[in-house]
């Protein structure tokens, strides 16, 4: 906040706790003579018959109540921050609460996980005490996919069963868990080896924007020197997303990939 909007807001906080003060004093004072509790002046209006509205002021308990509410506040607008930019005098800020609480929780965590640490995947595995903590955190962190009891939904998959698509041995899970897994890249090698196809076209998976697909080497019929003759090729295609790149640049790519294919000792020399 600016100093002037600082200021502007101070004096309108200021002013509003006196003018809630000034309105309490003025309501308060009787007026007219019968003016007071029970004093029997009334303002003339009448509900159902014989129901009068009285003109009393308000009882001397209930505006007590409102002069200690603005006391509290002025204390509190002295100690906290309220007022513009003043920060109070106990120096207290949200920012800083949170870091504590935050530093608090982190040295609890810390204790409770300093005795796995030096454990290995199979002891955590029959330690009762880090299955329990590690039944809290996949129940915030992973349920929500896997399900509460590791079975898997549609897309996401069962965690329950013997059946690993990234292995199951402790480091490979330890891997799956830390860095991630993003299945992409469909298995081409059987397709391409087994069936021979000579073109592949691929298909993208967001957030990638591009996807070479590379078909089998082939002997090639090309014309050299006016002769027809046979030569290995093989056809490289490539899908982009037109968000990212544009076709000029998609050619371009392919061209410096053609060429680095046919000379690779190229890839180890600096550019
Ligand atoms: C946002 C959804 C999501 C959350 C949250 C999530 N996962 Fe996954 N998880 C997946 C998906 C999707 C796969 C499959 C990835 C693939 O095959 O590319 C997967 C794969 C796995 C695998 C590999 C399974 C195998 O067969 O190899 C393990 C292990 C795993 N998750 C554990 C966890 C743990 C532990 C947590 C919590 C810390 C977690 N996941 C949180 C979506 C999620």
């Amino acid at each position: 906040m600016t100093s002037g909007w600082s200021l502007f807001v101070i004096v309108v906080t200021i002013v509003n706790i006196l003018a809630c003060v000034w309105l309490l004093r003025w309501t308060a004072k009787p007026k007219h003579a019968g003016e007071k509790i029970g004093g029997g002046s009334d303002t003339g209006h009448t509900w159902d018959g014989d129901l009068r509205e009285y003109n009393n002021p308000l009882p001397k308990w209930w505006l007590w109540l409102f002069y200690i509410t603005v006391v509290f506040g002025l204390i509190y607008l002295a100690m906290f921050p309220g007022l513009g930019n003043f920060g109070g005098l106990k120096g207290w800020s949200q920012a800083q609460q949170y870091e504590q609480e935050r530093a608090a929780v982190e040295a609890r965590a810390a204790a409770l996980l300093a005795p796995f640490a030096s454990m290995t995947v199979p002891e955590l595995a029959t330690n009762a005490q880090a299955m329990a903590t590690a039944n809290n955190l996949f129940q915030n962190n992973c349920a929500q996919c896997h399900g509460s009891d590791g079975g898997g939904a549609r897309g996401f998959p069962n965690l329950s069963d013997g059946d690993w698509q990234w292995g199951g041995d402790p480091d490979s899970i330890v891997q799956t868990i830390a860095g991630g897994r993003m299945a992409a890249m469909t298995p081409w090698g059987e397709i391409l080896g087994e069936q021979g196809v000579e073109g592949v076209f691929g298909v993208i998976y967001p957030p990638q924007v591009a996807i070479v697909g590379l078909g089998k080497i082939t002997d090639r019929a090309r014309v050299d020197n006016g002769a027809v003759v046979a030569r290995k090729g093989l056809t490289a295609t490539l899908a982009a997303d037109h968000r990212v790149s544009d076709g000029h640049r998609g050619a371009l790519f392919l061209a410096a990939l053609g060429r680095l294919l046919q000379e690779p000792e190229k890839l180890a020399q600096k550019p």
